[in-house]
């Protein structure tokens, strides 16, 4: 494989090395090219260009291939813990049962949130959407401690930071769910591990001693580990530009959950399920007619194509066999799943499909999962960002730990060319 490419340009030819990772992948370096040929490319969305070198996280999306510090994504999501896959995410080997087991005390001793951010939740109108709460509840954690304000202090503040922030999400996404419903808020409890905490939390309830059902935590568990991280995806790559203006963890996630608040992106799991259900109670169950009106551009089919993946999703491939499992084992039933299999049937033998190489992503399947164990459809991208928390936050401080550049990106300028100024009364 060569390591440079020459590029001809107005009678000249430049060299450019060609950066390959530990997976095959190759990358053109431009690092000089506008210092050299006074160009700078132009690759909308970014479809084509790498952002950075990372690694942590691989996909193939011909092969539909997903690794976390190239462990396999079937064999994290069926034998590990989520605690060990943010360890593994973040710190880059999976945790021995010792590291593991102090990671867990640690992650326990910072569960409880600061009294006065249960007050934020007064100001929130009833109904106001989940997503936003969560953003504005991650940049209130920046207010409670300052000294995390410097991204540029020692590695213990950071990853007291980092404990900070994984082992607080849970506690504040299920008061965003008890607030929703106007219950008491419950505290975190030291005797659960960190998915049984989060369920407790947010299913328990002050009257009645909690009972944890194994399947709902395998569930959850295996939930979390599927949304852990994805690379260079909206979300991360926003927590990515944000922490390169050295600005602060919790600035730099507050950031991410908005980016993945976006239907094209997180929340495409609450639009799926709003879409199967307006298919269950407006379109009569006609899947036809749903597909046809995605071909005639119409509707998008949520919960289906992706930017890299040109194959099954592996994440869904999981996901979709959970379903029945999860479902069955709760002793639950919804017609839903079977719209949405029969949706996803018709689009793979449906060329309009097939050639556009559309099938179902990680938020096709997910939402019926989410329903089944009791979450209302505005908290699926919480629980979204709750997985992806420990990917944003590993790529934050990879990013961080390269000390890379700030990320200021150049544009290609087509507005007006210089003009006098008017005064008032002259213009038209
Ligand atoms: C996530 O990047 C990540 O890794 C994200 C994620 C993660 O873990 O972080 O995987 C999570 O965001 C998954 C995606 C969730 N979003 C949705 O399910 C929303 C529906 N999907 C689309 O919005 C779309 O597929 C995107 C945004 C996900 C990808 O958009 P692209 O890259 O622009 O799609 P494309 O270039 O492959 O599209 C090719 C064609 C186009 O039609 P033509 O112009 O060729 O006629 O396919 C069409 C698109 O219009 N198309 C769809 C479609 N997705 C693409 N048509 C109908 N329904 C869809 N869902």
């Amino acid at each position: 494989m060569s390591n440079k490419v020459t590029l001809q340009y107005a009678d000249k030819s430049y060299e450019f090395p060609v950066l390959t990772g530990t997976e095959n992948e190759s990358a053109i370096e431009i690092a000089k090219l506008r210092a050299q040929t006074g160009l700078i490319t132009f690759d909308e969305g970014f479809r084509n260009t790498g952002s950075t070198v990372s690694n942590i996280t691989f996909l193939d999306g011909e092969k539909g291939i997903l690794r976390y510090r190239g462990y396999d994504i079937d064999d994290l999501a069926n034998k590990a813990s989520f605690v060990e896959v943010a360890y593994l995410l973040i710190y880059g080997e999976l945790p021995t049962a010792a590291q593991l087991k102090a990671y867990e005390e640690e992650l326990t001793m910072h569960t409880l949130v600061h009294e006065n951010l249960k007050k934020v939740f007064d100001v929130f109108p009833s109904g106001s959407h989940p997503m936003g709460q969560l953003m504005t509840m991650m940049s209130c954690l920046s207010s409670f401690y300052p000294n995390s304000l410097n991204p540029n202090s020692n590695p213990d503040e950071t990853n007291l930071t980092i404990s900070r922030l994984l082992a607080k999400m849970p506690t504040i996404c299920a008061m965003i769910q008890k607030k929703g419903k106007g219950h008491p808020v419950l505290y975190p409890q030291n005797k659960y591990d960190y998915v049984t905490n989060f369920l407790y939390m947010t299913f328990g309830n002050v009257s009645e001693e909690f009972v944890a059902d194994p399947v709902v935590v395998d569930a959850m568990n295996k939930l979390l580990i599927l949304h852990a991280d994805h690379e260079q995806n909206c979300s991360t790559s926003t927590v990515r530009i944000v922490g390169s203006s050295h600005a602060n963890l919790y600035a730099s996630i507050a950031a991410g959950v908005a980016a993945l608040w976006g239907p094209r992106h997180g929340g495409a799991n609450q639009e799926v399920l709003e879409m199967l259900e307006g298919i269950r109670d407006n379109d009569n169950g006609d899947v036809k007619k749903v597909l046809q009106e995605v071909k005639d551009k119409k509707r998008l089919l949520m919960g289906f194509g992706h930017r890299v993946y040109r194959n099954f999703d592996p994440r869904a491939k999981i996901l979709k066999a959970s379903c029945d499992s999860i479902l069955s084992k709760l002793g639950k039933t919804d017609p839903l799943l079977n719209i949405a299999m029969e949706l996803e049937a018709a689009a793979l033998n449906d060329p309009y499909f097939v050639e556009r190489k559309l099938y179902p992503n990680v938020d096709f399947y997910s939402g019926i999962i989410y329903k089944a164990l009791g979450f209302p459809t505005q908290m699926f991208t919480v629980l979204f960002a709750l997985g992806r928390l420990p990917g944003w936050i590993a790529q934050w401080k990879e990013m961080r730990e390269h000390k890379e550049d700030i990320g200021r990106p150049r544009q290609v300028y087509n507005g007006p060319a210089q003009r006098s100024f008017p005064s008032i009364a002259d213009r038209k």
